[in-house]
């Protein structure tokens, strides 16, 4: 009942480049069947195109999850005293290895990308509250950025008396340099106004719309521009985009791990670059760790169920059984996802929002004018159409232009809808298929949003 020994052994941590598996490992790679059978839980007749909401998990990690729970359950005293600490940092260091930080000290691991944010703007808070920022102090988020973020930033800045610069991310989009010359002009919005830029919150991926921002050329310019601190919201990123938060440079890094990490719900890394200068960061939930950093804090917040921590050794074994482990399915995703995507677009006869090399394992695909997705309502009621009534679960984002932009067009008027499309190891061309019918479906039958506002 109890995971192999090996998984305890924090020898075994490995950077994921898979060099440590051996040449007889690497000649039985997963086969499609094995995939089938470790997503057989999947809800069937569902075309799931939507990882990047809630991630999947594996049938053989769920099991390993499982093992860990009955481990506590069956002598938690003993778990408690002799094994829960022991194994949280060997997840801490697997996950230190994999992201090429310096020190495991600078690894937490917290429940979600929601709680990490409550960590670094929970910090700004207290600044303020304590006269190290004055009022108007900013913090600088992107417009998409993602609500509960967003909500955070009300909860811990504005409250403060901190005031919040915005910064409009262009979509569709072309190239980084778009985004660079809106964070730029954001920038200089703070520095006009005579205030200090205190945080920088900057997205690794958007959520909605899904694209790939140029991280590291964004941190760069808020050293150059003073900018305080910088946390990287990159909930979508391991898994799904190459990560090294040395080469990033932010101070604050966090990214789930149950996106496109494998890990069940709800795991996520937050790293904080060691400094002189480091803040006093402290979890959210103060525990009898306070005070002892907060890596040590977050591995006990109080009775609970740790067990999605746990697994990441496993999480690791299950990866490295894919040819190339995380880099070659991150590749694959990508690949597949963009093939997709160009398949959906042409059959609508519409583009994709970003080009290839913006998509992470996401892709965004305009859907046909004719749709008339003209809010986010609209956006949300054909999601739940596509759901309720085609079996297919994707996101949908509305992007109306801006006064003075150009949308993109399709033959019957401006393209305001997309499609979030996901591509993960055990997705199909049926799924993508299906979303192809169903969209082409609605077109001939005349379905327009304003029809399902009624229904
Ligand atoms: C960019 C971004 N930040 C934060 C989050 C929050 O993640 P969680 O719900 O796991 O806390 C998400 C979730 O999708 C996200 O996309």
């Amino acid at each position: 009942m109890d995971p192999p020994s090996r998984f305890e052994d924090p020898r075994a941590a490995t950077n994921g480049d898979n060099s440590h598996v051996s040449k007889k490992l690497k000649l039985s790679f997963i086969n499609e069947s094995q995939i089938r059978e470790e997503f057989a839980h999947h809800q069937p007749g569902i075309a799931r195109i939507n990882n990047g909401s809630f991630g999947s998990c594996p049938a053989s990690i769920i099991a390993a999850q499982k093992s860990w729970q009955l481990r506590f359950l069956r002598q938690p005293d003993d778990f408690f005293f002799n094994h829960l600490q022991r194994q949280i940092t060997h997840s801490r260091t697997i996950i230190k290895d994999l992201i090429n930080a310096d020190h495991v000290d600078e690894v937490s691991i917290v429940d979600n990308a929601t709680t990490a944010a409550a960590i670094v703007l929970q910090n700004v808070g207290w600044a303020f509250a304590e006269g190290r920022f004055q009022k108007g102090d900013a913090v600088v988020m992107l417009h998409c950025a993602f609500q509960a973020v967003k909500k955070s930033i009300e909860a811990y800045v504005t409250r403060a008396g901190g005031s919040v610069i915005v910064v409009h991310l262009p979509f569709p989009v072309n190239s980084d340099e778009e985004i660079v010359a809106e964070f730029r002009k954001g920038l200089a919005r703070g520095r006009a106004n005579g205030k200090k830029v205190r945080l920088a919150i900057i997205d690794h991926i958007t959520s909605m719309p899904s694209v790939v921002i140029p991280a590291r050329e964004l941190v760069k310019i808020c050293r150059e521009e003073g900018v305080e601190s910088v946390f990287v919201d990159a909930a979508h990123a391991i898994g799904s985009v190459h990560v090294d938060v040395k080469e990033i440079g932010a101070d604050f890094y966090v990214s789930n791990l149950h996106k496109w990490f494998f890990c069940p719900p709800s795991v996520a890394f937050l790293y904080c670059r060691k400094s002189p200068a480091s803040p006093d960061l402290h979890h959210p939930v103060v525990s009898h760790e306070y005070g002892n950093g907060l890596a040590i804090e977050s591995s006990w917040i109080g009775t609970r169920d740790y067990s999605s921590q746990l697994v990441i050794p496993e999480v690791l074994e299950f990866i490295n059984r894919f040819e190339g482990g995380l880099e070659g399915i991150r590749k694959r995703n990508h690949d597949k996802v963009v093939e997709m995507a160009q398949m959906l677009a042409k059959a609508w006869v519409t583009n994709l929002g970003t080009p290839p090399e913006m998509c992470p394992s996401m892709a965004m695909v305009g859907l046909p004018s004719k749709l008339e997705v003209l809010c986010d309502d609209d956006a949300l009621n054909l999601r739940s159409h596509l759901r309720d009534h085609f079996g297919v679960e994707v996101p949908i984002h509305c992007q109306v232009p801006r006064d003075g932009e150009i949308g993109a067009m399709d033959g019957d008027g401006c393209v305001t809808g997309y499609a979030r499309i996901s591509h993960q190891v055990y997705n199909t061309l049926d799924d993508y298929i299906r979303l192809r019918d169903a969209i082409t479906q609605l077109v001939q039958d005349g379905v327009t949003c304003k029809i399902l506002r009624r229904k």
